[in-house]
């Protein structure tokens, strides 16, 4: 690899320490379960080139959203054996805040990994501070970002750290960064497809998806926003609806929980109070139809609560015919996306899987990522 900022450069250098973001913020179930680990194997090619370089690794990764504040819910000791198992490495969990951080990190044997707590238990963090960011580069030699995922964010462990230390792009990331590049769709049969629960961040890069591709499918919590007039986007979505360039779609007819029964409605019928849990079946038989008639898809965010058995077949169905159209260009991103690739099909019958959700969208759109420019414009290497 010719680019200066890909990690194999690192090799030549005299490097001995270095902070790497990863992103593992992975989805984990009510009793702690961690659903879907693939963002941990993501990062396992880097790691090992790192190890056996005896470099010290201090790992950075957020969890959840825990608003600058210390919160156990969103502890990273959660993730500690999980991380153990798939890498193969002792994990040491280390506070930020702690007088003695740096005593402790030079304590621990370089075939040991350093997890630091959840960076968003400060504010600093989200909230971008270049004290913050220096505090973080003291620590260590040089910085990787391995954490596409994340990387939309100008926060301080993403835009800040590679102000002060020489900055590489790891194994993932630099794959990302390529294969997303090569996936700009024509308009003409072009389909993208939107789920998922997030969606007040969703609902504007939808708007920017407007005359990119021709046919936007909507399923997920994201149908709500569309039909009922007291959703806080329900004016965005509705300029969205009648945009008059891209075709928007909304499922004809969609399964509702309500009292602990699903039931299946049109979307005429479905009330405010009504929880969205799936699209109908006719919903399902329109949507294979357009993503079989399309030469290139992609698609973030699950038709509805995938996880339950009674309300998954939706997204199943999307996963099925992606993969059955062998002619198409295909991408998907985003965690629950991820997950139910690995659950209902097959990541190899996709052209792309990317670990980001909404980075991934705003790379497509954009062509670029906060995170992404700080590495390449970085000035210390
Ligand atoms: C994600 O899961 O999309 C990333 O980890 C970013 O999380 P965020 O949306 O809370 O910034």
């Amino acid at each position: 690899m010719n680019e200066k900022f890909h990690i194999e450069q690192i090799i030549k250098k005299n490097y001995k320490s270095c902070l790497l973001r990863v992103d593992f913020n992975v989805p984990i179930s009510d009793t702690n379960i961690i659903l879907d680990n693939t963002r941990i194997h993501a990062v396992k090619k880097t790691i090992e080139l790192l190890m056996n370089n005896k470099i010290k690794v201090i790992l950075i990764s957020h969890l959840g959203r825990p608003s600058g504040k210390k919160n156990l819910t969103f502890s990273l000791n959660k993730l500690v054996m999980e991380i153990e198992n798939v890498l193969n490495y002792k994990v040491n969990l280390l506070e930020l805040d702690d007088q003695q951080i740096k005593n402790k990190i030079d304590a621990i044997n370089t075939n040991e990994l350093i997890l630091l707590e959840n960076i968003r238990f400060f504010r600093d963090e989200e909230n971008y501070s270049d004290i913050f960011s220096k505090k973080l580069s003291s620590l260590a030699d040089f910085y990787i970002n391995e954490a596409f995922a994340v990387s939309h964010r100008n926060h301080s462990s993403i835009t800040g750290v590679p102000q002060y230390l020489p900055s590489y792009m790891g194994y993932k990331m630099y794959d990302e960064y390529n294969s997303v590049l090569n996936s700009n769709p024509q308009f003409k049969n072009s389909t993208a497809i939107f789920g998922g629960a997030k969606i007040d961040d969703k609902i504007l890069i939808l708007q920017n998806f407007i005359g990119k591709v021709e046919t936007i499918l909507i399923g997920g919590g994201m149908i709500k926003s569309f039909i009922n007039s007291q959703d806080n986007n329900y004016n965005i979505a509705k300029m969205i609806l009648n945009n008059g360039i891209t075709r928007i779609i909304l499922p004809d007819d969609i399964l509702i929980k309500s009292n602990n029964t699903i039931k299946t409605k049109i979307i005429g019928d479905v009330s405010g109070d009504d929880q969205i849990v799936d699209i109908g079946p006719k919903s399902i038989n329109k949507y294979s139809k357009i993503i079989n008639d399309s030469n290139y898809i992609l698609w973030n965010g699950p038709m509805g609560i995938f996880e339950v058995q009674e309300t998954s077949i939706g997204t199943c169905k999307i996963v099925n015919s992606i993969e059955d159209n062998n002619t198409a260009y295909t991408v998907a991103g985003g965690g629950s996306t991820v997950q139910s690739i690995k659950q209902f099909g097959n990541f190899s019958n996709f052209n792309h899987v990317s670990t980001g959700g909404g980075a991934f969208m705003e790379f497509i759109e954009n062509g670029s990522l906060p995170g992404i420019n700080a590495i390449i414009e970085n000035k210390l290497i």
